[in-house]
Parts: C-alpha cells; sequence; structure tokens
C-alpha cells in the first residue's frame, strides 16, 4: 500500500499554489546543480535500475530509451528532448494535473534528463484544448529562467539548456511521437514510417527522445529519493508510483498516485468510494484509455493493475486511464462511439486506416442499432483482424482492439440486438445456436 510520504506528486489536487516558490517548498529545484554532478551517464543509469517505464501508454523502458541518444552530438545536428504533453487518450487526464498544480517537477525533469541525453532544448508540446494548462505552464517556464535555472549555465551547472512550451491545434493523431515531430516543424502532422526512430533521425532530422510528461517529472524525485526506493514499488517489470485516472461509475472519480500493481477493486474502493450501485453493478472496464480493449467485471476484479498483470487479461494498462462502465451502460453504443472517434481523428493516409475506421463505425452503429445480419459480427471481426498491425502507427491498432474486445467478451449482446431487432426471441437464436 503507498502512503502519502512515499507519493511523488503531493500538489496534485492543487491544495497548494503551482508557482516557484511554492515548488520550492515542496522539494523541487532543491540544488538540482548537485543531482546533474552525477554525471550524464550516471543518471540514465539510475533511471535504468528504477525500473521506470514510459507513463505514456507504451510502457518502454525510460532509461533504456535515453541510452540510444548519441554520447557526443555535433554541433550542427544537436540532440533534442521532446515532452508529449498532447494527452488526448479518452479518459486520460493526469498530465493535465500536474502540468495545472506541478508544473515545476516538468520543467526540472526535463532539465536532468535534457542534461543526460545530451540534448540542446527540450520542447514541450501541450494539448491545443489545455488553455490554461498552457498559461501555467508558459508562466511556470518563465519563472524557472527569471531564477536562473534554465537557459545559460542553467542551476549553475555550466549546462546551456532551454525549454520551450509549443501549443498543438486539437488533432488527436499529434500525440503520436513522429506526428508530433512534423507538427513542431510546421508541417501537418502526419505520422512516419518507423524506422528510423526518432533517436536515430527524429525532431529537423535530429537525434531526439519523445518522452512522456508522467515520465519526466518523475525523475527528479527518483534521483533525489534513489532508484532503489521507486523499484520498491511494485512488481517485477512493473516498478514504481503511477497516476491512475478514474472515471465512469464510480462513487467518486478521481486521479491518483498509487503503487504499480494494486489490484482493481482495492483501488476503487480506497480512492473511489467504490462502484455505483455496489460491486454486482460493474459490467466491465477499460483500464488503459480508450485504445485497449475492455475486460468483463468478473476478470477484473482481482487483476493487478501494472503492464503485465492487464496484457495476461488481453487488454492493457495503457495510460492507466481506468474507464468504468456498470450495468446501465449500453456496451455496443459506448464501443461504437469509440468507433467514430477513431474514424474522426485517422490522418487519413494510410487505406486500411482511412478506409476502415469508417468502414468499422459504419458497422458498429448498425450492430448498436441491431440493424446487422448475424453473419456481419465475424466479417468485422476479421477486418478488425486487416486493420490491426497494417498501419503506418498504432491508431490503427487502436480502432480495432475495443471491437475486439467487444466481440469476444459481449457477443451474445450483439447477437440479442440483431434477433430482437428482426422480431425473433434472443432465447430461441441461443437455444438454435446451442
Ligand atoms: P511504440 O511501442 O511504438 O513505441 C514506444 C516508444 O519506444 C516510442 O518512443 C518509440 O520511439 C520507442 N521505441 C520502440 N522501439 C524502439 C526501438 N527499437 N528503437 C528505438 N526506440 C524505440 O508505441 P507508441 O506508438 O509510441 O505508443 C502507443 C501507445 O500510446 C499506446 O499503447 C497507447 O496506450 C498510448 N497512447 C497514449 C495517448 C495519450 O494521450 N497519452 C494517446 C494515444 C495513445
Ligand atoms: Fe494516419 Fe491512421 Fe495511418 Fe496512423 S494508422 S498514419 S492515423 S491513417
Amino acid at each position: 500500500m503507498l502512503h502519502d510520504k512515499d507519493r511523488i506528486f503531493t500538489n496534485v489536487y492543487g491544495f497548494q499554489p503551482w508557482n516557484i516558490a511554492a515548488a520550492e517548498a515542496r522539494g523541487d529545484w532543491d540544488n538540482t546543480k548537485a543531482l546533474m554532478e552525477i554525471g550524464q551517464d550516471a543518471i540514465i543509469d539510475r533511471v535504468k535500475t528504477s525500473g521506470l517505464r514510459g507513463r505514456g501508454g507504451a510502457g518502454f523502458p525510460t532509461g533504456v530509451k535515453w541510452g540510444f541518444m548519441p554520447k557526443e552530438p555535433k554541433p550542427e545536428r544537436p540532440n533534442f528532448l521532446v515532452i508529449n504533453a498532447d494527452e488526448s487518450e479518452p479518459g486520460s487526464c493526469k498530465d493535465r494535473e500536474i502540468i495545472r498544480h506541478d508544473p515545476h517537477k516538468l520543467i526540472e525533469g526535463a532539465l536532468i534528463a535534457g542534461f543526460a541525453m545530451r540534448a540542446r532544448a527540450a520542447y514541450i508540446y501541450i494539448r491545443g484544448e489545455y488553455i490554461r494548462e498552457a498559461e501555467t505552464l508558459f508562466a511556470a517556464i518563465a519563472e524557472a529562467y527569471d531564477r536562473g535555472f534554465l537557459g545559460k549555465n542553467a542551476c549553475g551547472s555550466g549546462y546551456d539548456f532551454d525549454v520551450f512550451a509549443h501549443r498543438g491545434a486539437g488533432a488527436y493523431i499529434c500525440g503520436e511521437e513522429t506526428a508530433m515531430l512534423e507538427s513542431l516543424e510546421g508541417k501537418k502532422g502526419q505520422p512516419r514510417l518507423k524506422p528510423p526512430f526518432p533517436a536515430g533521425a527524429g525532431l529537423y532530422g535530429c537525434p531526439t527522445t519523445v518522452n512522456n510528461v508522467e515520465s519526466i517529472a518523475v525523475v527528479p524525485t527518483i534521483l533525489r529519493r534513489g532508484p532503489e526506493w521507486f523499484f520498491g514499488f511494485g512488481r517485477e517489470n512493473n516498478k514504481g508510483t503511477k497516476l491512475f485516472q478514474i472515471s465512469g461509475h464510480v462513487e467518486k472519480p478521481c486521479v491518483v498516485e498509487e503503487e504499480m500493481g494494486i489490484p482493481f477493486r482495492e483501488l476503487i474502493e480506497k480512492h473511489c468510494g467504490g462502484i455505483r450501485g455496489g460491486w454486482d453493478n460493474l459490467l466491465a472496464v477499460i483500464p488503459g484509455g480508450s485504445s485497449v480493449p475492455l475486460v468483463p467485471a468478473a476478470q477484473i476484479m482481482d487483476a493487478p493493475m501494472d503492464f503485465d498483470g492487464l496484457k495476461e487479461l488481453g487488454s492493457g494498462l495503457g495510460t492507466a486511464a481506468v474507464i468504468v462502465m456498470d450495468k446501465s451502460t449500453d456496451i455496443v453504443r459506448a464501443i461504437s462511439r469509440l468507433s467514430y472517434f477513431y474514424k474522426h481523428e485517422s490522418c487519413g493516409q494510410c487505406t486500411p486506416c482511412r478506409e476502415g475506421t469508417g468502414w468499422m463505425w459504419r458497422v458498429m452503429e448498425r450492430m448498436r442499432t441491431g440493424d446487422a445480419d448475424i453473419s456481419e459480427i465475424d466479417t468485422l471481426y476479421q477486418v478488425t483482424k486487416q486493420v490491426e498491425g497494417h498501419t503506418i502507427c498504432a491508431l490503427g491498432d487502436a480502432a480495432a482492439w475495443p471491437i475486439q474486445g467487444l466481440i469476444k467478451h459481449f457477443r451474445p449482446e450483439m447477437e440479442r440486438r440483431i434477433v430482437e431487432r428482426q422480431g425473433g426471441e434472443a432465447a430461441s437464436y441461443q437455444e438454435a445456436a446451442e
């Protein structure tokens, strides 16, 4: 169980001001120079030792990613750090809370991470809809410059480092790391083919690391408290603490920092006051933001909320945006609505995604109303398999997986609608199927 003293984000609810004086009182910017003096490779080693995995959804080991960056960048080809604050995954709202209430953790983390990977500057790409948050971020960066924490000889370390914030314009796809790089370069935000990964050719073709806000904001605390401290939380391969964002049919939706691997039931009981209408009323959960498949109530109750625990259930931790649905939910309609989202947000550059997302949404709408044929459920599933893994970026997979989860776990409900719409009795169809 995580105690308050072990929380990294001590101001996540904004009970104290976000400004630099309050941040310093919370321990941020405390002798940052000394943290930098342990050396660039030692910082990377400590982040590796901590077991930190990327908090943006994919869970790639953060220290390993930093290690891909050239150790002796050329002046004409500098290293860059890009921080992904384009938080747009339905259900995700943790980076928003960090920027609102603890922006100096992010800015100090940017300096330390940028220094460790020999970066010339960090670009924080913030979601266009986060208007107030962007204002806070710009103001916090200005405070850090005023104090000499950024810019020439940052924190008296002898290292020159700039941090720039850049606002997005409302496209979900700009959260995909290579689309973000295109957007930062002033182009249309469309994903690039990988490889090359950004570490090889990123911003302006230079070596670049793209990290999520939370991944960067936890780094100063990990270094101050020691990598072993962070490694002490969670399970093998799933270490540390994590911000969970719980929305939907719980008594008290919230964003809360917890130990990785906390069982689902404990997370909800401890922080959300339980399920609306009691545990018997739980229908299903999307545990990691809309891009991962749903998990039915019976399977998720005791599941460890971490990368491997949810993978074993055929789902994923993603951004740890936990969307709880009780039995009042029209589950087919809910997934159809997600299908519309992915159709709307597809950048359109590859055919399986451009055509497939629209096709899947249209069929999902007929599944919702029952105006489909039962054989189309299999066709729909096969089309999701044709989209999955056949696109330039992960948006195609993200559009396919929620539908696959629905068919896997709620096929009888899809069939019931179709049979009832056609005037038949659902029970008689099931008997015939048997
Ligand atoms: P990915 O698995 O392709 O890559 C993860 C990271 O590791 C990237 O930074 C990539 O450059 C790096 N990487 C992977 N293999 C590498 C290699 N061989 N060499 C060098 N670098 C390598 O995943 P992706 O597409 O970046 O992210 C997908 C995830 O994003 C989804 O699982 C979803 O949960 C999450 N997501 C989060 C959103 C949010 O609002 N935070 C929005 C949408 C999706
Ligand atoms: Fe664009 Fe979709 Fe292809 Fe991604 S998968 S590049 S969003 S068309």
